[in-house]
């Protein structure tokens, strides 16, 4: 009986400080949070993130902290999840899903079709349309009805148009494809419809780069959303990427023009992939400082469009910290540190920038 009585006294007065001061750290910061200013206005604030991480203290508590949505940077897409063919693993993206689950965060999942980063089973598989038809429809309904009810939308479809608004060749398109061949967008449309069977609860997504103003690539998925919308096909949204390299900001200008009549249209926008990469030196160090301040003006660009369009109910950036971001290995090198926390977890201009759009936005969706 003793020990059982002293064992508990003892221990909250050891960590009684640090609970203390911890408690008043997040509390101070909780104030400041992402994710309370955008629970007040009712968007979701997410980050990609892969669950290798989670053990890292940092790297937990500021995701906990910041954000109230997360999604799988990789882990929930064909390599991990059928790394052979009718073999699955959910264990990664269930660790995501039980981390969302223990901070009140949503999942977004990411992805079910896409033409490239296949695992090699499937990608040089020689299967027959037939064979790929039942190999995806099984896909789809094994990893939409694993993650049903806990998984509340999905980037279904990913990167099927190319820049000048033509679908591009893969597998399950026309190379051979699903048996809908140079059937235009109907390959899309059939994977609409198996999602939708397979949890007809949850947002469907087709989500794309270089779509966020508009251009031949918009125009095509938006001329699809609408034929989508109005012949009853489950589209719920529209992913739009936003990643920016080097100062490429031609989108700007008339993503809010966009979103516009993507929202007349009746489906819902989220910003998907945000990051803004910045020139670095050969350490990996911003080449300017001051370009912190440019990439700021960026992240409160996207944010206040976000914000001023009802339709756009989820701001979602590519990571969260420089620390671990893909930006370095897609521009070998060139580009770097684009999102709003440093390598060592620190608040950066683009954060604030995010911040105060947030904190001054009033319209509650
Ligand atoms: C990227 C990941 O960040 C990398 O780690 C991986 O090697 C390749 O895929 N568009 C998408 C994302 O929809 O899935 C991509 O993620 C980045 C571009």
């Amino acid at each position: 009986m003793r020990t059982r009585h002293v064992t508990p006294f003892i221990l909250p007065r050891v960590v009684s400080i640090g609970a203390i001061l911890g408690t008043l750290g997040a509390t101070v910061c909780s104030a400041q949070s992402l994710r309370k200013h955008a629970d007040r206005i009712g968007i979701l604030v997410g980050a990609a993130v892969n669950p290798a991480h989670f053990g890292e203290a940092p790297y937990a508590s500021v995701l906990a902290r910041e954000f109230n949505m997360v999604e799988p940077e990789n882990i929930m897409k064909w390599t991990t999840i059928e790394p052979a063919l009718g073999q699955f693993n959910f264990g990664p993206g269930d660790e995501v899903v039980a981390f969302a689950e223990a901070h009140g965060m949503k999942v977004r999942g990411h992805n079910l079709l896409w033409g490239i980063h296949n695992p090699a089973w499937l990608a040089s598989g020689h299967f027959t349309p037939d064979q790929l038809s039942k190999i995806l429809r099984d896909h789809i309904a094994k990893e939409v009805g694993h993650y049903a009810g806990r998984v509340f939308a999905w980037d279904l479809v990913n990167e099927a148009f190319d820049d000048h608004g033509a679908l591009r060749h893969s597998i399950w398109y026309d190379q051979p494809g699903i048996g809908l061949a140079g059937k235009g967008t109907a390959y899309i449309e059939q994977v609409f419809r198996w999602a939708h069977e397979a949890d007809p609860q949850a947002l469907l997504f087709y989500n794309d780069y270089d779509a966020e103003g508009i251009n031949p690539k918009s125009d095509a998925i938006y001329a699809m959303a609408k034929d989508f919308k109005s012949r009853g096909v489950p589209i719920d949204g529209v992913g739009l990427q936003m990643h920016i390299f080097n100062f490429n900001t031609r989108n700007l200008p008339t993503l809010a023009a966009n979103m516009a009549r993507l929202a007349a249209l009746g489906v819902k926008i989220h910003i998907t992939e945000l990051d803004v990469g910045i020139p670095v030196d050969a350490a990996g160090h911003p080449a300017n400082p001051a370009d912190l301040e440019k990439q700021a003006e960026i992240y409160r660009q996207v944010a206040t469009a976000c914000v001023a369009q009802l339709a756009c109910t989820a701001f979602q950036t590519w990571g969260f910290t420089d620390k671990y971001s893909w930006i370095p290995w897609a521009t070998k090198g060139k580009s770097g540190d684009g999102l709003p926390f440093d390598k060592n977890y620190a608040p950066k201009p683009a954060y604030r920038a995010v911040l105060d759009v947030f904190t001054q936005a009033k319209h509650v969706r």
